[in-house]
């Protein structure tokens, strides 16, 4: 691990020991049940509004056909899925094990706009095999306890030919970019997200779960050992975020 991560790491409280599984399970859903209603304004305020284009270039990537069904798993407050929506497609399921987030999700559908949320753990998708066209889910990987059996979930449940797609922030090693990324995503973004969400912790856990995630390559390599085909990557916003798709069967 490079100095400045250490010395950033140092300077805050760890947010990301936990002792089991579960106990990251139970501190994640808490986390976003708490920060649900401010969720949404400070993903607008932290990405400066970019995230809007990354959840479009998601989409396209997910090349739903004419009438598709899509799934957007980890939806959170549902923005993936709601980007979708100009595909027209014939059925947009979007899921969280959180359900305060789920219900501003569905808060905020218009009355021409139809996105089936529902509460569902993506561990254990209760979706039946081979259901959707495509999936896709954006800043879910990092909060996940067992990544392998989520990329598999994703996988059993979009038919043979059919997309999964996986937004996440990813870990920065750009050694003039990086120090300033950090500074911001470890000092501003803790201390703008306390005072919009009310929430210190939540922004402090976020730049350390990105610290210990999988590199792009390595999530690339996980897609890819869970039976993805044609698996590929392409980095966002000065390396910082990544954007992974690969095809079923
Ligand atoms: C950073 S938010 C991302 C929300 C949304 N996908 C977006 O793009 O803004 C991460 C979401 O993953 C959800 N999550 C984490 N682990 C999950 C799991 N095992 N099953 C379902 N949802 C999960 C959390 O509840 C949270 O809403």
């Amino acid at each position: 691990m490079n100095r400045s991560i250490e010395s950033f790491k140092s300077m805050s409280k760890s947010l990301v020991n936990f002792q089991t599984p579960s106990e990251k399970a139970s501190y994640v859903r808490n986390m976003f049940d708490q920060i649900s209603g401010r969720y949404d304004l400070m993903n607008r305020v932290m990405t400066g509004g970019q995230d809007v284009r990354w959840r479009r270039l998601a989409i396209e990537k997910a090349q739903l056909p004419v009438d598709g069904k899509l799934l957007d798993i980890a939806c959170g407050t549902g923005d993936l899925a709601f980007s979708a929506l100009p595909k027209q497609p014939e059925l947009v399921a979007a899921a969280d094990f959180s359900l305060n987030m789920v219900r501003i999700g569905k808060e905020k559908l218009r009355d021409h706009e139809t996105i089936r949320f529902l509460g569902a753990d993506g561990l254990a998708m209760p979706f039946r095999t081979g259901s959707f066209d495509a999936v896709v889910t954006g800043f879910s990987m990092r909060n996940v306890i067992d990544v392998g059996t989520f990329i598999a979930e994703m996988a059993r449940v979009v038919r043979p030919g059919g997309k999964v797609v996986i937004l996440e922030i990813t870990p920065v090693n750009n050694r003039l970019f990086g120090p300033l990324f950090r500074f911001y995503f470890h000092k501003v973004v803790p201390f703008v997200g306390g005072l919009l969400s009310g929430n210190r912790d939540a922004y402090t856990y976020l730049p350390q779960s990105v610290d210990i995630f999988l590199t792009a390559d390595q999530l690339k390599e996980k897609m890819a050992q869970t039976g993805l085909r044609d698996v590929h990557y392409r980095k966002l916003n000065f390396g910082t975020v990544a954007l992974h798709w690969g095809t079923v069967g």
